[in-house]
């Protein structure tokens, strides 16, 4: 947080935005479904990848304000499962795109101690991307600020059965019990926290297969900017939008007496 008001000037447009936000109650964790971008370019007349390379500032954006506020983790929908039904040519351009913005953003990542993760089917992608996605890993291994994870070749329901099997095989070992825990430890983001704040742009109203399992309880910000018109002011906004919602967990909301509730917050065990 102090990093990122160091970085605004007082006078400028989102200095005011960044004091309001309480350093004490970030979201740990925010994704994003970041889309909008073919819609930005029709508006423009442009060909559709235009808005792919258009979203990549947007992407270095949230990036950087995130790692500047403190946040724990960014979680970011860069390509589906089902974004292989697109063009060919247009599939191609994003892999170029993903190779080109992972090269140049290393340095960024390093100066903000950002560690990088993919999340998704990745051996499936091809060879050079999965190079770079390696290489960049590798680097920011040892990085301990923001974790940044990039979901591609993406499905919720996919990781969720790479993850049931993953238990079987431990649960035929006599190494696991089948609970909600075991499960979580064996998704893509194991270790990680749960979204506390999932953002959609482009104003669509689902969840397009993304973090099925992790958004249980997550709150969600529906926006009709593009993504590559999505700023920094937006995502404070967003934030600031989320410290306003009273998170009640299925209970009443806050303050409960301690002592007077029958089951634990998580709902797991009755007194
Ligand atoms: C999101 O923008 C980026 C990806 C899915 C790769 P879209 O390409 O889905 O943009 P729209 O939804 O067609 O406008
Ligand atoms: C979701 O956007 C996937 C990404 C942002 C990478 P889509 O544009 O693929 O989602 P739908 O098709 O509108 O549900
Ligand atoms: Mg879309």
């Amino acid at each position: 947080m102090q990093k990122l008001l160091a970085e605004l000037a007082p006078a400028g447009p989102d200095y005011e935005l960044a004091r309001a936000i309480d350093p004490t109650r970030l979201p740990a964790h925010i994704a994003i479904i970041m889309d909008g971008n073919g819609r930005w370019a029709k508006n423009r007349h442009l060909p559709r990848v235009s808005g792919h390379r258009a979203g990549v500032q947007a992407v270095r954006t949230t990036v950087e304000t995130s790692a500047q506020l403190g946040i724990e983790a960014l979680t970011l929908y860069a390509f589906s499962m089902e974004n292989w039904k697109r063009p060919r040519a247009e599939v191609e351009t994003l892999w170029r795109l993903l190779r080109h913005y992972l090269g140049a953003e290393l340095p960024t990542m390093m100066k903000h101690g950002i560690r990088f993760s993919a999340i998704g089917r990745v051996d499936a992608l091809p060879a050079m991307v999965r190079g770079e996605l390696d290489e960049v890993i590798r680097r920011t291994e040892h990085n301990d600020g923001l974790r940044l994870n990039l979901a591609i070749n993406y499905g919720g329901r996919a990781e969720i059965v790479d993850a049931v099997k993953a238990l079987l095989e431990d649960v035929r070992a006599g190494q696991a019990e089948i609970d909600e825990a075991a499960i979580s430890a064996r998704l893509y983001t194991a270790g990680m926290p749960d979204p506390d704040l999932l953002i959609r742009t482009s104003g669509e109203m689902r969840v397009s297969n993304f973090l099925l399992w992790q958004i249980a309880y997550a709150e969600l910000y529906v926006t009709h900017t593009l993504w590559p018109d999505f700023t920094r002011a937006e995502l404070l906004e967003a934030i600031l939008d989320y410290q306003r919602r009273d998170r009640r967990f299925g209970g009443l909301g806050s303050p409960v007496p301690s002592g007077d509730a029958w089951m634990e917050p998580a709902g797991v065990r009755v007194r």
